[in-house]
């Protein structure tokens, strides 16, 4: 079965579908987009990723493409036309095609608006999770709005590729102080040497991931101890767990940085435990 993506307007197989070579996503990155992971056909945190998607074009001044009801009946249909049952569907949303120039294009270019979906078993995440993943550090090398879920992801490429270089799964991203920023793609936590769990807060320059806000709600549930305070490669080093959480990955345990063991380099309790309730919570209430 041939994959169908939305461009515009219109659901095409994916060789057909494309937009104009002067789509400003292409020209300049000048786009955002969101991912959701979908359980049994159904969209998790679904207002919390429309929210950020909402606040993205909002501070980028990129008009609000279709109303949410709209929007929402084209995703969930291109999840259905694509028959995912587990997977990821990835929505962007661009400032629209216009002669490249750098300024904004004139009033009323209509946003264009991508919609593709994946499947992805979660059994493959799920034996990742099993045995607990590899990750390595790369200096952060972003801009200063990564609050902005932007299509400008050079700086994660290159991250990412580093470490799939090295065997590594993800690359926690490193800023000038040696402070663990984020990862290419995800949200970086550890449980300390004093069994507190620790993330960075989200104010600072990283991505609000929609799953770390997620996984707090259930952190407080379940009464843990928790700080948004950034963390050291060497406090990742004495850390008793770490791991990382996005849409694709949910709370994925990392039991070694850089090649050295984290904890007992197995999974942890906390982030298998984190794990089980996320996937539980997300597909409970995913639409
Ligand atoms: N990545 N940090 C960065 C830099 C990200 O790109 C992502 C998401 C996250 C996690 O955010 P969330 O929990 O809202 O997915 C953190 C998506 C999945 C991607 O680029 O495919």
């Amino acid at each position: 079965m041939s994959r169908i993506a939305y461009v515009n307007g219109q659901y095409r197989p994916h060789g057909q579908a494309t937009v104009h070579v002067e789509d400003r996503g292409f020209q300049f990155a000048d786009g955002v987009y969101e991912v959701w992971s979908v359980f049994d056909g159904k969209l998790a945190d679904f207002e919390g990723h429309l929210t950020r998607l909402h606040r993205s074009l909002n501070e980028l001044r990129i008009a609000i493409p279709m109303s949410e009801a709209a929007l929402t009946r084209v995703l969930q249909e291109t999840v259905r036309r694509n028959r995912i049952v587990e997977g990821i569907v990835y929505l962007q949303v661009t400032r629209g095609t216009a002669r490249r120039d750098h300024p904004f294009p004139a009033e009323g270019t209509p946003p264009s608006v991508i919609v593709t979906a994946r499947s992805i078993p979660l059994s493959r995440g799920n034996a990742s999770a099993a045995k607990g993943v590899a990750v390595t550090t790369y200096p952060d090398i972003r801009w200063g709005r990564c609050d902005i879920k932007t299509v400008g992801l050079l700086p994660n490429v290159l991250a990412k590729q580093a470490a799939k270089e090295k065997g590594a799964a993800e690359a926690w991203m490193v800023d000038e102080a040696g402070l663990v920023t984020e990862g290419s793609s995800t949200n970086a936590w550890i449980v300390d040497e004093e069994g507190v769990l620790r993330t960075r807060d989200a104010q600072a320059n990283i991505l609000r991931g929609i799953t770390r806000a997620a996984v707090m709600a259930l952190v407080a549930d379940e009464g843990l101890k928790i700080e948004e305070r950034a963390f050291t490669v060497d406090e990742v080093k004495r850390a008793k767990e770490a791991f990382y959480t996005s849409a694709s990955g949910f709370v994925m345990p990392a039991t070694s940085i850089d090649g050295t063991r984290i904890g007992d380099g197995k999974p942890g309790p906390v982030a298998t435990k984190l794990r089980e309730l996320y996937l539980e919570r997300a597909r409970r209430d995913a639409i």
